[in-house]
């Protein structure tokens, strides 16, 4: 028999729909029972809009709900660990939007709290599950793309649509905080979540808006096996959201566009009749519209992960351990942003909560006495090789008649 979970869900904002979407609109088991917004006409009325049967501005009565056995957090960012300590302390499965956290030590308290717990817990990270970014994992998972050598991710739009965003003390920061850990998360899901990242180089700068935080950064994370991540983004791209990744490995390159030019694009001189797509900045001229949203946004599998692991006790693919590493990786692009200088990163634990070794340096397999640094078939139908001899650093090339 089949699980049914009845969802507390705290926060009513954009987010709050995206999920109730995603839960409601299609004929899935796992429902809202119970929402809490501290507005409680906001409250009320997104009760009734997605027909949840009980509302409440009082955030312990949603928690400690009887009849709900997940807690989904909705909320700002420096609201996170205040529901999480509060959902495991009430015994119940929590589930906490991006980031997890304001600062790395702010999600180890969660994720300790979780754990002395014993509940279940997910980092509702939903853009590495887009069924185009799904396919790709597993592409690169089976070897398509070779060894991954640099992962490019991108997020950038007008800024965000509510006041608390844009406060550094609430958010945690800037454009980095609210988008770069998207792009963090993407890079480290296409690099290997074993690999290590061992150290950061980060620019953050406020061009445009008058606030205290960034509004605009670019990272460069570098990994234990020598790959490079790099992310960039921005609160001040004109144009609606642009959402990209780009994957090079050894063998092959992917890029996958999730919002502008996916080949879906409308021209209207009158406007299509109303919402057009998250951070769309108009709706005449050229349109991107998105067929389904919350599914190509990665929402819809990220919460059948998230239930069928709750069901099987098992890990879902976001954890929160992997949000604490988001979190680590932000606070050394901060401090880098800072002294202008590469930043080590230190994570404390590993994610079986056991304390890390050193890191190890980049290691080379030795088996081969040569490199590879080029393989091409030429016209004439041979195949030339560019090899370094890794005893002397000579570069040499060989002719070879066959692969
Ligand atoms: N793709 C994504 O995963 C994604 C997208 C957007 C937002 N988010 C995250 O979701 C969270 C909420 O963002 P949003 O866009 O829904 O924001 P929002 O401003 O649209 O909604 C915030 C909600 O929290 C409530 N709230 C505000 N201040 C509060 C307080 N002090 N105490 C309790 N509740 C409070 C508001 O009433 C509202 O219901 C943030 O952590 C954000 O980073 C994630």
């Amino acid at each position: 028999m089949q699980k049914e979970h009845k969802i507390t869900l705290l926060g009513t904002g954009l987010i709050g729909t995206f999920y109730t979407m995603t839960l409601h609109q299609q004929r899935g088991r796992d429902r809202m029972h119970m929402v809490y917004s501290q507005d409680g006409k906001k409250a009320k009325e997104f009760a009734e809009e997605w027909g949840i049967p009980k509302w409440t501005t009082d955030m312990e009565q949603a928690v400690y709900d009887p009849e709900t056995d997940v807690v989904v957090v909705g909320i700002p960012n420096d609201m996170h660990k205040k529901a999480v300590l509060m959902a495991a302390a009430a015994g119940k499965a929590v589930l906490c939007t991006k980031p997890l956290a304001r600062t790395a030590a702010e999600a180890k308290e969660m994720l300790a709290a979780v754990a002395q717990a014993g509940v279940f817990s997910g980092y509702l990270e939903d853009l590495v599950y887009p069924p185009k970014t799904l396919k790709s994992l597993e592409s690169v998972k089976n070897g398509a793309l070779g060894q991954v050598l640099w992962v490019r991710s991108r997020e950038t739009h007008a800024g965000p649509h509510s006041d608390w965003f844009w406060d550094k003390e609430r958010a945690g920061g800037g454009a980095i905080i609210d988008m770069g850990c998207h792009c963090i998360e993407i890079i480290r899901n296409f690099i290997g979540k074993e690999i290590r990242p061992l150290e950061v180089m980060c620019w953050a700068d406020t061009l445009v808006h008058p606030i205290d935080a960034e509004d605009h950064g670019i990272g460069l994370i570098r990994f234990q096996n020598g790959a490079m991540g790099q992310f960039e983004v921005s609160w001040a791209f004109r144009g609606g959201m642009d959402l990209r990744d780009e994957v090079s490995g050894t063998e092959g390159t992917l890029w996958i566009d999730h919002f502008l030019r996916t080949g879906f694009e409308m021209f209207t001189t009158v406007g299509q009749g109303g919402y057009v797509a998250e951070k769309a900045e108009s709706d005449t001229g050229w349109l991107f519209p998105v067929g389904d949203e919350v599914h190509e946004l990665g929402y819809t599998h990220m919460f059948v992960d998230m239930f069928n692991a709750l069901d099987a006790g098992s890990n879902p693919m976001e954890t929160f351990y992997d949000g604490y590493v988001v979190n680590a990786i932000i606070d050394a692009c901060y401090r880098s942003a800072q002294t202008k200088k590469w930043e080590p990163l230190s994570l404390e634990f590993g994610d079986d909560g056991q304390k890390l070794e050193p890191e190890a340096s980049h290691q080379v397999p030795e088996e081969d006495p040569h490199i590879i640094i080029k393989k091409e078939r030429m016209p004439n139908g041979r195949t030339k090789l560019i090899l370094k001899e890794k005893a002397t650093g000579k570069i040499i090339q060989k002719i070879i008649d066959k692969d």
